[in-house]
Formats: structure tokens, C-alpha cells, sequence
């Protein structure tokens, strides 16, 4: 019997699942790693506690299990991994999260200039991409940035310890700001904006590709034989589509992980004419626009574990009562970390707005949930804007668990959702990609079909007739709110 491992290099943790032959999750474990905010607005995390937690995942995935074939790491995008000559690495990773590169993203977007950055990339820059974080580097850390002799994406390390090829696929590439994501090549321009040498790059290659096989340490500490074959791998986001089936032309993906995405495949090419959504390559060979926000499954776990004190979600927010939906007075802007889709402004943060005497913990934590709603909502309205229909959508990540917020979401933006049975998105999605590296199918297009669904949440015309008022009102508060956010900076 053959065995696959999938794994999602995640924020918070790494997500692992061991799947048989036919893609039936056998085994399943989830390791935590610390996450550092070392000054308000950065963002960074341990290359080493990333190896860590994905062996020992990997060692209590595979003990007593024979047939393991084939692995596939899906990650977290646009972190910035810098290893010296001799690999070692040379700082903490910089996160896809992190807004301390704002002068620098300024400098691409203004004296570059968009259309420029456009017309190299397909994509303007935001804080968090990998270009800006390597200018950051240069200016504030010229020592270290004078040592870069490999840069790599979170998932690219984990290949590169497992296999020694330094390798990147296009759907994490298409995340640094490096890339031409239409031509599929290190973009020249962008390497010398950024003083770069394409010696520094990894290879590029297809998600479903074979970039080599265990080195013999590395299968050691796995616990594996060393003929076992690593796929390049993908962006988590796009390993999540994979996973959900969202292939091909026209779907829709939503994910409320950390991040919240909205992602919408397409065969061919194509991009957001004001660039407020990414576009990408995607793992299947084709590529996609998405909606990113930086602060989605988040906002909720901060706000029952920060300010109301419970570990409870669920128990919560079963207090919220259904005929409250899309009669809450209170509003949220869920603009945490920032935010990257579609307003592109790390000065923004969060806010409560509406409080009264009568205001409950349950409307506060109801406005939390909505908040989060109506930003996938702006998402889906810039995709709405370029003649994108959506009529469904899967659902998948942390917030996918919640039936309430699936209720809110599905009347916010007027779509029926589906919830998948497998709710491992990412992880699904990268055993594919190890099961097309190892030969079991031709295609990431001919494994990836969605999964059977669990629930579907179809809105109701009632609920959705409320919220579409107050969606309304809530796309009002940042454009009042802006110039005193970059005031409050
Ligand atoms: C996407 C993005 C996030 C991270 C989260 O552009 O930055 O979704 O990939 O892991």
C-alpha cells in the first residue's frame, strides 16, 4: 500500500495528514510553532521551529507505517527565508503578515510606480510581499543582506531540507514581487530593482513536480526511506484550491484561516486592472486572482481569547441568537494587522464602531464575525467589478467549522457556500501534489476534484436583504477612517 504525506506549513502550526492511495486521510496531527511580534506591525517566526514541528509531525505520522511514497508541503506565501553560503540562515523569516516594509512598498508603488510593477509582475507591491521585506533587508540590515547567497519562501525550506534542491513553484514565486507571473520566469527587471542575482533564486517549477528525493539525513530523522519523492509543493492558498477542487476556470475558493482568501481560478492569464487583487499562478498549471486579508479566523480567536477570556469558541457563539443576524447596530473593521485586499494599507487597524450602554459581549463578538464577512465581501465585489460572476463557493479553513459564521457569510455576500467534508484544504491539497510527483495521476487537474460536501449554507432572502443594508454602511467606515489612520501611525 502506498502512502502520501501532505503537509500545510501554517502560521500558527504545521498541519499534517497521512492519505492512502485513494486520498483518504489514514492519519492526521497538527504541531505548534511560537510566532513573534518583536516591534507593533512585524511579524516573524524561526525557520528551525518550522523543521521541528514538521519532523516531529512527520516521525508520529509515519510510526509503524510501511509505503510511504511521496510528500508535498504547502506554505504560508511571500515569507522571506534568507540562507547563507554555508545554509545557514541568516534571520528570523519575515511573515506574509508583517507591515514594517511601508516605506519600502511606497518607494515600489509610487517612484517605481505601478504600472511598471504591473507590467513586470502582473502584480503592485503590498507589505507583506518578498520584494519589499529584501529592500527592507538592504537598507536596515545591509550585513545581512550582503550574506544572502539563497532566498526562499517558508515551504521552499522545508523541501530544501528534506531534498537539498533549491527549488521554488511558480505559485509561491508568483507571492515575491519577483516574479513575471505571465511569462512564468524571475522577472530581470525586478532582480536588479532589488539588486538581486539570479544565482540567489531558487528553480522554478510545476506544484506537481519531483524536485528530488529524501537526502539520507533527513530520512533518518523522518523515520523514512530515502527513495521518497518530494513534490515542489504550492502556496497555501493554492494548495487549499487543489484541495477543494477549485480548478479550471470560474470557481471560487474562501478561506478563513489567519488569512482570510478569497480565491478564483482561471485557465488562462488574466489580471485585476487596478491590481487591488493578486494574480497568481496556480498550482494546477493555470492561474488565479485572489482577495487577501490579512486578519480573518484571527479577529475571532483574539477576541474571545484576548478580551473575553474563553478558548470557547463555539460555546460563545451559541449565544448569538439567529434572529440577530443583520439586525446588529454594532460594526467591526477587522483590519488587525492592517490590511492587504482590497485597500492596501497597513496604517488601518482594527475598530469597533456603534457601542452603547445596551451593547452585549454577544453583538461585539456577532460584529466581529460580520466584520470579517463583509471584508470577503469587498473581495468579492472588486471580483464582481471585472464581470466575475460567483454564484458558489467552497469554504474551508478554521472559520469554515463555524455554522454561525458560515450563516453570516453566505447572507453577506448572497452565494451558497459548501462546506467540504475534508475541511484539511492545504494539506489536501499538497498530498495531491506528492501523489502527481510520484506518478499516481497525470495531472494536478485529474486528482483534483472537490470533495463530497458536508453542509451546504444557501442564503435566505430575508437575512440577505438586512445585511446588504448594513454592508452598505460598512463600506463607509474606512474611507472616513483613513487619514486619521495614517494620522495614528
Ligand atoms: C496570501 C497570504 C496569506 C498567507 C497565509 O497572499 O498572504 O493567505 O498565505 O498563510
Amino acid at each position: 500500500m502506498a502512502y502520501y504525506i501532505g503537509a500545510d506549513l501554517g502560521t500558527s502550526s504545521v498541519k499534517l495528514i497521512l492519505c492512502d492511495r485513494s486520498g483518504a486521510v489514514v492519519r492526521s496531527c497538527t504541531k505548534n510553532y511560537p510566532l513573534r511580534y518583536p516591534h507593533p506591525g512585524w511579524s516573524e517566526q524561526d525557520p528551525a521551529d518550522w523543521w521541528n514541528a514538521f519532523s516531529e509531525g512527520v516521525r508520529e505520522l509515519v510510526s509503524g507505517i510501511d509505503g510511504v511514497a511521496g510528500i508535498g508541503v504547502a506554505g504560508q506565501m511571500h515569507g522571506l527565508v534568507i540562507l547563507d553560503a554555508e545554509d545557514r540562515v541568516i534571520r528570523p523569516a519575515i511573515l506574509w503578515n508583517d507591515g514594517r516594509t511601508f516605506e519600502e512598498t511606497d518607494y515600489l508603488n509610487t517612484e517605481v510606480g505601478r504600472e511598471k510593477l504591473s507590467a513586470y509582475t502582473a502584480n503592485v507591491a503590498f507589505a507583506g510581499f518578498t520584494a519589499p521585506k529584501l529592500l527592507w533587508v538592504k537598507k536596515r540590515e545591509p550585513e545581512n543582506f550582503e550574506r544572502i547567497a539563497r532566498i526562499m519562501l517558508p515551504k521552499d525550506y522545508i523541501n530544501y531540507r528534506l531534498t537539498g534542491v533549491y527549488a521554488t513553484d511558480y505559485s509561491d514565486a508568483a507571492g515575491t514581487l519577483l516574479l513575471d507571473v505571465k511569462a512564468k520566469r524571475w522577472s530581470g527587471e525586478m532582480l536588479s530593482l532589488c539588486s538581486l542575482d539570479r544565482s540567489q533564486m531558487p528553480r522554478l517549477f510545476e506544484s506537481g513536480a519531483c524536485i528530488g528525493t529524501l537526502l539520507p539525513g533527513a530520512a533518518k530523522e523522518l523515520g523514512l526511506p530515502a527513495g521518497v519523492r518530494v513534490a515542489a509543493g504550492a502556496a497555501d492558498n493554492a494548495a487549499a484550491a487543489i484541495g477543494t477542487g477549485t480548478v479550471g476556470d470560474g470557481k471560487c475558493n474562501i478561506s478563513l484561516g489567519t488569512s482570510g482568501t478569497v480565491l478564483i481560478s482561471s485557465e488562462r492569464f488574466r489580471m485585476d486592472r487596478n491590481n487591488s487583487l493578486h494574480a497568481f499562478c496556480h498550482a494546477d498549471g493555470g492561474y488565479y486572482l485572489m482577495g487577501c486579508m490579512l486578519s480573518a479566523a484571527s479577529c475571532n480567536k483574539w477576541f474571545c481569547e484576548e478580551i473575553l477570556g474563553t478558548g470557547d469558541f463555539s460555546a460563545e457563539q451559541a449565544r448569538i441568537g439567529g434572529e440577530t443576524l443583520g439586525r446588529n447596530r454594532v460594526y467591526f473593521l477587522p483590519y488587525l494587522m492592517g490590511e492587504r485586499s482590497p485597500v492596501n494599507d497597513t496604517n488601518a487597524s482594527g475598530v469597533f464602531l456603534g457601542l452603547r450602554p445596551d451593547t452585549t459581549r454577544e453583538a461585539m463578538l456577532q460584529a466581529v464575525l460580520e466584520g470579517v464577512a463583509f471584508a470577503v465581501r469587498d473581495n468579492v465585489e472588486v471580483a464582481r467589478s471585472l464581470g466575475i460572476r460567483i454564484e458558489s463557493s467552497t469554504v474551508c479553513g478554521g472559520g469554515a467549522r463555524s455554522p454561525l459564521w458560515l450563516t453570516i457569510l453566505c447572507n453577506v455576500l448572497g452565494i451558497e457556500l459548501r462546506v467540504p467534508e475534508t475541511e484539511e484544504g492545504p494539506a489536501l491539497g499538497a498530498v495531491r501534489l506528492a501523489m502527481v510527483a510520484c506518478g499516481e495521476y497525470p495531472s494536478v487537474r485529474a486528482c483534483a476534484r472537490e470533495p463530497k460536501t458536508a453542509k451546504t449554507y444557501p442564503p435566505d432572502p430575508e437575512t440577505a436583504a438586512r445585511y446588504e443594508a448594513r454592508y452598505r454602511a460598512f463600506r463607509k467606515i474606512y474611507p472616513s477612517l483613513k487619514e486619521l489612520f495614517s494620522e495614528l501611525r
